[in-house]
């Protein structure tokens, strides 16, 4: 039927040989809304031959005409932002207007790869011997940057566009071909992001799209030796894919528990604003969320407040009418915030709100008083309920930022930079944030996580360095 989607390998649509496809479950519904091919292992391998053939003829296609039919991409995906929207609003029950923005994001994306990537891979290096004791000027070294091969690019729920370009942009750029795993909500709106790519005019079979159960195929991909790196973003399948993956280069984004620490001197208004965007945007499920606050006691009740007064504000509905939290994205998923928000409740948290919660979703909760013993201090709920802990010494903030399994991001609000460059060298995350709330953009900034958090860092330029390998050629004289 009509809701029924093909795969893509060998620059054609397909049926998979299954007879079996996966459903995609409306979160706001809770009803299945579109159906896509579970991939056999076989289809899986065809890729994987078609790409490193492809491979080789685009490694060879000069670097400008790969920067054109990116820009190419990027414009024929500006053309279909607003369709591919209305499919982020319907399997991930993303508001509208977030859907268009990660588009255009994504568009915007791919065309500063392509013009970064141009400067990048323009650039070698030449060493001559002499500076090396022992050594004569008789050998002159050329060192440059070559492809990798076939990258697997798999992005997660929550930006299956986004994070679906910021991996298959370097990628190409670098001369690499991908095969893409979309997230199984979100497979459509990645779907529909490799038609424009293909009708930007890409080799045959250098990008392919395998859509599927990961229990089926979610092993021969990663361990498969024909992949030579993994871009990978997502959860705790992350730390298993590493293990498993072999000597080959790992990008991993898992997941974070951004803490946002709060000095006495903060603008507090400023702090309860980017608690509120950085705590309950797209309803808290990104992985830069700030998702535990630490406030100094003494400006606890002025900052809980402020941010109460704009909770409040927060629309609660579903993404066709824009609201600002929207239904989470499964019904295990808002299983598990309400179990983490239970643990809470029993061992004696406050509550600023009346926990409420309707199919998948949940009405935006503050809850203060977060001690350690409480799941909530450490787990990432990835739905908009935002812990609280009022701490005595910056010592207690910096500590349970980095007692923390996670590491990707935190943030600091106040007035004082001094103050604010000490704790940010003393908290171990990946990047922090000053006076904001975290988050991965402007897109060519690095984005990289500590500990369980991650490995390999990303941002348009990190992502490009990381798709190449260097190569070297030396000239010996006589
Ligand atoms: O959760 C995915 C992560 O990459 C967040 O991106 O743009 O929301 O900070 P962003």
């Amino acid at each position: 039927g009509d809701d029924t989607f093909k795969f893509y390998a060998d620059g054609e649509w397909k049926t998979s040989t299954s007879g079996k496809t996966v459903n995609i479950i409306n979160p706001s519904t809770l009803k299945p809304v579109f159906k896509v091919q579970a991939c056999t292992q076989d289809e899986v391998n065809k890729c994987v031959d078609s790409a490193k053939a492809a491979q080789k003829i685009w490694a060879k296609t000069p670097l400008w005409k790969r920067a054109e039919t990116l820009h190419r991409f990027a414009a024929i995906l500006r053309e279909h932002s607003v369709s591919i929207a209305g499919c982020l609003v319907k399997e991930i029950a993303k508001c509208q207007k977030d859907s268009v923005t990660e588009v255009v994001r994504s568009c915007d994306l791919i065309s500063y790869t392509a013009e970064e990537g141009i400067r990048i891979l323009a650039q070698g290096k030449f060493l001559v011997s002499d500076s090396f004791p022992g050594n004569e000027r008789n050998k002159y070294c050329l060192e440059s940057k070559i492809p990798l091969g076939v990258i697997l690019a798999i992005p997660p729920f929550n930006y299956p566009v986004n994070l679906a370009v910021s991996k298959i942009a370097p990628a190409l750029i670098t001369g690499n071909a991908v095969i893409l795993k979309p997230p199984t909500q979100g497979a459509v709106a990645g779907l529909h992001l490799i038609h424009c790519l293909h009708l930007a005019g890409f080799p045959k079979g250098l990008v392919s799209a395998i859509t599927g159960k990961g229990s089926e195929i979610g092993d021969l991909l990663t361990m498969h030796p024909g992949i030579n790196c993994i871009s990978f973003t997502g959860g705790d399948t992350g730390i298993s894919i590493s293990k498993k993956a072999g000597m080959i280069p790992l990008q991993m984004e898992l997941g974070g528990k951004d803490a946002c620490i709060v000095l006495e001197d903060a603008d507090l208004d400023l702090a309860a604003s980017n608690i509120v965007k950085g705590g309950y945007s797209y309803s808290g499920q990104r992985c830069t969320a700030v998702k535990v606050v630490c406030v100094m006691e003494s400006v606890a009740d002025t900052l809980v407040s402020a941010v109460n007064e704009k909770v409040k504000k927060l629309s609660v509905g579903m993404p066709e009418k824009n609201c600002d939290i929207t239904p989470v994205v499964s019904e295990s998923s808002a299983n598990f915030i309400q179990g983490l928000v239970e643990d809470a409740k029993e061992k004696g948290a406050t509550f600023h709100q009346e926990w409420k919660r309707e199919g998948n979703l949940i009405w935006p909760l503050l809850i203060d008083h977060v001690r350690p013993d409480m799941r909530i201090a450490w787990e990432e709920p990835f739905g908009p309920v935002l812990p609280v802990i009022r701490i005595k010494t910056i010592e207690e903030g910096i500590h349970h930022c980095n007692a923390n399994n996670f590491a990707l991001q935190g943030c600091i609000f106040t007035r004082d930079i001094n103050k604010a460059i000490m704790i940010s060298d003393a908290m171990e995350s990946g990047t922090i944030q000053i006076n904001g709330a975290p988050a991965r953009g402007p897109d060519h900034f690095p984005f990289q996580g500590l500990r369980d958090s991650g490995i390999g860092s990303q941002g348009i330029i990190n992502s490009i360095n990381i798709m190449c390998k260097v190569k070297s050629t030396v000239i010996n004289l006589p």
